[in-house]
């Protein structure tokens, strides 16, 4: 049994953790819910000794422990798989699970025994991972299981998940909550965080609830549903469906022909057609790596095309780069926030006009405005609810879902005659996720052409007039989501 007892945690002015308690017991999976802030992340790297809290005792079993550092934990039994995976892509499997856990020199290191403890521990919950294999090569599933292991390999009795989920297919989803029902019924202890209330229902066995920094509630799993759980996380009643007009799209914004993007491992695109019209949302369904990301960022100006053409407005825009489209009126918001859509180590003002401080009123006569950019910056925090709203902290420092606000934020702001946008809603909360979808479907209404990629499927059928589906880098299926259902577009989807 884990148990943390009003853990208090400030970072200067931010209270992150206020009386947060909350008992884990043995054996169980126990979710910790809550909006994006409320400190989720920060509870449970100070049970895994990633912080030190500033006040509040932790104990396992009774007996209180000095949790100071990951060492201290990981001596405990606990083990974390962070929001955002800490391999390194070069290094194999093995290497980055013994990294750091062995005790002896680099030299003694004895590859071949890790790599048949690993194969070991692997075949035991059926995760199908190859020690030998590079990084590079594995998917995001495959990767989340390599966390899992390196947790597993230091003898962790309770691991601690921060929203595993976020990057998986629904595939890997299944996959991955077959783990860890395998791993409760070998006695092990799993928290996990996450913002999807149907997986907190699936797979957990109790339920604590965050906001603004405390624990404010704790369920049985069995005794709750998702109407409830989404009151107690944002204190007032949610729509969890997506409420919409029907679409009255005019003409064509973006037009695709025969587009050819190449990938990794050849064509990743291949001689794809399509159009998207002001005043509609075209959704692209599709498992991913088929060729979603190499198509975006195609059309964002991020990678070359090698055979086909785009149009924008009428205009051939093919080999554009991506400042010369932002200039011609289309936003991105990328998949990847931190490679692609922040700067983590500049502020809130820098990141709010990244890409476009060069225009006026931002910047005029090559100075930039400090005047405007404040301004503008307070709008996005305003709008879109980024908290907390210091516009003087690193980007960094925001939870997952606000630096997502922020981006969305600031794509919005352009008003975009094209938004390009990938997993809108990855990482973010139930509330946030409400607002988004309430935000994109205004955006529409307002005539801009909007192309939206999503791994969830119930986001893309929800919020798209027109459903494209995309498999191995060809558009198979080009379908109306309201008449056409979940099973049929995943049917083409998977080439079943
Ligand atoms: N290293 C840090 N420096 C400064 N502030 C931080 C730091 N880490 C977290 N915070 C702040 O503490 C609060 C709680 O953040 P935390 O990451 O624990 O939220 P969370 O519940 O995990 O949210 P999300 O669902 O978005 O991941 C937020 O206001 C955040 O901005
Ligand atoms: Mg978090």
């Amino acid at each position: 049994m884990l148990e943390l007892r009003n853990i208090r945690k400030a970072f200067g002015d931010c209270v992150a953790n206020e009386n947060v308690s909350l008992t884990v017991h043995t054996g169980t999976i126990h979710a910790i819910v809550g909006e994006n802030g409320a400190g989720k992340s920060t509870a449970m790297k100070i049970a895994y000794g990633f912080y030190n809290a500033d006040g509040g005792e932790i104990s396992i079993d009774g007996k209180p422990v000095n949790i100071r550092n990951p060492h201290d934990a990981i001596a405990n039994g606990i083990g974390m798989v962070h929001q955002h995976f800490m391999l390194v892509d070069t290094m194999t499997v093995a290497e980055n699970i013994v990294l750091g856990a062995e005790t002896g020199s680099a030299a003694a290191l004895d590859i071949e025994k890790a790599n048949a403890d690993i194969k070991t521990l692997s075949d035991d919950l059926k995760l199908n991972i190859d020690p030998r294999a590079v990084i590079e090569d594995l998917s995001v599933g495959q990767q989340q299981r390599v966390e899992l292991l390196k947790a597993l390999y230091r003898n962790a009795d309770l691991l601690i998940l921060d929203e595993p989920t976020a990057v998986l297919t629904p595939q890997e989803v299944e996959d991955f909550f077959s783990i860890l029902r395998r791993m409760k019924e070998q006695g092990k202890t799993v928290v996990i965080i996450t913002h999807k209330l149907d997986e907190v229902l699936a797979i957990s066995d109790e339920v604590t609830v965050m906001r603004d920094g405390k624990t404010v509630g704790n369920v049985r799993t069995a005794d709750t549903n998702a109407q409830e759980l989404a009151r107690l996380i944002v204190g007032r009643d949610v729509l969890l469906r997506v409420e919409k007009p029907d679409a009255s799209p005019t003409n064509d914004v973006l037009k695709v022909n025969g587009l050819k993007v190449r990938g990794k491992h050849g064509l990743a695109v291949n001689e794809v057609s399509f159009a998207v019209r002001a005043g509609e949302i075209v959704g692209i369904a599709g498992i991913e790596g088929n060729g979603q990301t190499e198509l975006i960022e195609a059309l964002a100006g991020l990678a070359k095309s090698s055979g086909g053409s785009i149009e924008f407005e009428g205009r051939e825009v093919t080999s554009r780069s991506a400042r010369e489209l932002k200039e011609l009126g289309i936003a991105h918001i990328p998949e990847d926030r931190h490679k692609r859509g922040l700067l983590l180590n500049s502020d809130l003002f820098e990141n709010a006009i990244l890409g476009v401080h060069y225009r006026a009123p931002l910047a005029s006569g090559g100075m930039l405005n400090s005047a405007a950019i404040e301004s503008r910056t307070r709008e996005i925090i305003k709008k879109f609810d980024v908290r907390p709203g210091d516009a003087t902290q690193v980007a960094r420092s925001l939870s997952g879902g606000n630096q997502q606000k922020l981006i969305i934020g600031r794509e919005f702001e352009l008003n975009p005659k094209l938004l390009l946008v990938s997993q809108p809603t990855r990482g973010v909360d139930i509330g946030a996720i409400e607002f988004i979808h309430r935000k994109l479907i205004e955006l529409r209404d307002s005539g801009s052409a909007v192309l939206l990629v999503s791994a969830e499927l119930e986001e893309v059928t929800a919020l798209a007039d027109r459903l494209l589906v995309i498999r191995e880098g060809k558009i198979v299926g080009d379908v109306d989501p309201k008449t056409t259902s979940v099973e049929e577009i995943g049917l083409m989807m998977t080439g079943g």
